[in-house]
């Protein structure tokens, strides 16, 4: 035994006590070693397979790496199993593909987890002088603000309230559908995540000021429409300016330059509307008015934060609400046009529980199981987020066989989780019945797309509300259809899932 403790520690493989039966374990080559039933191997990244730096590199910019990340998890899992890393231009990353080890991850997350060091997002920041909003914050500051807005928007009670707000919203979506299909004689709405990407904003708009900015208005404010071009731009260069080491910043400055200047946009319009509804709220006060509100900008003006925190905050929750809206109505209304049964036993579903009420209320639309499927289903096909990630920063951690050194980039594949045969039978097909039988059951972190734990998603009761509401109401006022029969649109990466090309879909009065 004492030769073998050796010969392990000649090839740097750590030996942990565990209760595991006596067996063989493969050292390589012919080399086998029988450890004892208390003793199982532990590896080193060094033994982790993965693809070397110049093809991956290939990968990302020969084959149109960047957008096809998504389909790079199911091809990393194909060859080197379910864990393996990466370099990400100067970051090295462990790719984690198998719903029990994400879980052993985000088990072992801390007190104050990380996502991830996202450091173009940081540096952007550092460099302009803005405070850290909560995607982006970390430690104790993170935890703060977390206590703080979670407090508006994770208690179901205080969600429900937000229900009147975001009906309204939704009346001018469906005022705004109905006049972009007047524009032909089919009934096609053209490029429909364009439609929901100004209802995204407006929603999250109106929770965030308890007024309205006019996205949905038939002339759309030039602010509103480079707004959103802004987060389009920002996000395409997030995944370019990190993947890029910092010293190829300075010979190719155009990414890192556009970078900016969205931030700097999006900052900018964030600003203007707070700014805006403060001026409005100090006026009422010297009139002597009771000034009081339903809306987060007004409970963080409370908390005598500072001005730039609470700048930092907004402009990253309108950020979060707008992608994230669009692309989950967009895929969902697109499988629903391509499975008019299912579009059918939903609307029938919604009609039973709405009785001819023409505006549904929180509580009804919470009482939709096929709706609630229906979405989950659609966000197990299309994760917003289709490759999360996590650094543990104090102390190495186990997650299968390996130890991951602390600091370690570990990414987390949603995508390639949810698109797995061996846990979702049929995994490409939409069949949100998965989620209503019993006798299907699914690892619990194998679809998890609104994150897990202290870090999950902080606008997902919100987000649920506006989503069913609007589903609600669109399913019962048409019913729809593809502009052109079997026409099939592909997810592309771009640091979120969406859409490759227009989804355009008739709405056919019902
Ligand atoms: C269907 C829509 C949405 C999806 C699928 C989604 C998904 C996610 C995911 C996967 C995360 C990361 C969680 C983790 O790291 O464990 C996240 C974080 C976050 N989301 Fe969402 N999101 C959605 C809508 C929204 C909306 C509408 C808002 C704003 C109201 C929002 C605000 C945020 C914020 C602020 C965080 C960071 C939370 C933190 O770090 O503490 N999200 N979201």
């Amino acid at each position: 035994m004492l030769l073998l403790r050796k010969m392990l520690q000649a090839l740097r493989v750590p030996i942990k006590r565990s209760g595991s039966l006596g067996r063989w374990v493969d050292l390589g080559g012919q080399a086998k070693v029988l450890l004892k039933s208390n003793e199982k191997v532990v590896k080193t990244l060094e033994d982790m397979p993965g693809p070397n730096f110049l093809s991956f590199v290939y990968d990302l910019f020969g084959r149109r790496g960047l957008s096809r990340l998504h389909e790079l998890q199911l091809e990393g899992k194909a060859k080197y199993g379910p864990m393996w890393k990466a370099s990400f231009g100067p970051i090295l990353t462990v790719h984690v593909a198998e719903p029990a080890l994400i879980e052993q991850v985000l088990r072992q997350e801390g007190q104050h987890p990380i996502r991830s060091d996202l450091s173009s997002w940081k540096d952007y920041r550092e460099c302009r002088g803005h405070g850290y909003g909560l995607l982006t914050a970390e430690g104790e500051e993170w935890q703060s603000i977390r206590s703080l807005l979670g407090k508006h928007m994770l208690r179901p009670k205080e969600v429900e309230a937000y229900g009147d707000t975001l009906n309204s919203v939704v009346t001018d979506l469906l005022r705004k559908l109905q006049q972009q299909r007047r524009k032909n004689s089919l009934n096609v709405v053209r490029d429909i995540a364009n439609e929901f990407y100004k209802f995204g904003l407006e929603g999250i708009s109106s929770v965030l000021f308890e007024s309205r900015i006019g996205c949905l208005e038939p002339s759309v404010p030039k602010e509103t429409e480079e707004f959103i071009q802004s987060i389009n731009t920002m996000f395409v260069m997030t995944l370019l300016t990190m993947a890029m080491p910092k010293w190829l910043h300075r010979i190719f400055k155009k990414p890192w330059h556009k970078f900016c200047q969205s931030w700097d946009y999006m900052f900018a319009f964030a600003k203007g509307h707070i700014d805006g509804r403060m001026a409005e709220v100090a006026e009422k006060v010297l009139r002597g008015e009771a000034v009081e509100g339903r809306y987060l900008t007004f409970y963080l003006s409370r908390q005598n934060l500072p001005m730039k925190a609470i700048y930092s905050n907004v402009t990253e929750l309108m950020l979060a609400g707008v992608d994230t809206i669009s692309s989950t109505m967009s895929w969902t209304l697109y499988e629903l046009s391509r499975h008019p049964e299912i579009q059918d036993a939903l609307y029938r579903e919604i009609q039973k529980v709405l009785q001819g009420n023409p505006i549904p209320s929180a509580n009804e639309v919470g009482r939709m199981p096929l709706m609630k499927a229906v979405v989950k289903e659609v966000l197990r096909l299309y994760p917003v987020i289709p490759g999360n990630a996590r650094v543990i920063a104090d102390r190495d951690i186990q997650v299968g066989e390996y130890i991951i050194p602390k600091k370690t980039l570990i990414t987390l594949c949603h995508f390639a989780t949810s698109r797995d045969p061996t846990v979702f039978s049929n995994p490409d097909s939409f069949q949100p019945q998965r989620w209503l039988s019993r006798d299907q059951s699914h690892h619990p972190y194998a679809s998890i797309p609104f994150g897990f734990g202290k870090r999950s998603c902080i606008g997902r009761r919100i987000a649920e509300l506006e989503v069913y509401l609007a589903l609600a109401r669109i399913l019962t006022r048409f019913e729809v259809k593809p502009e052109v029969e079997g026409s099939v649109v592909k997810p592309m990466t771009r640091t979120l899932l969406v859409p490759e090309k227009e989804i355009n879909l008739q709405f056919i009065d019902r």
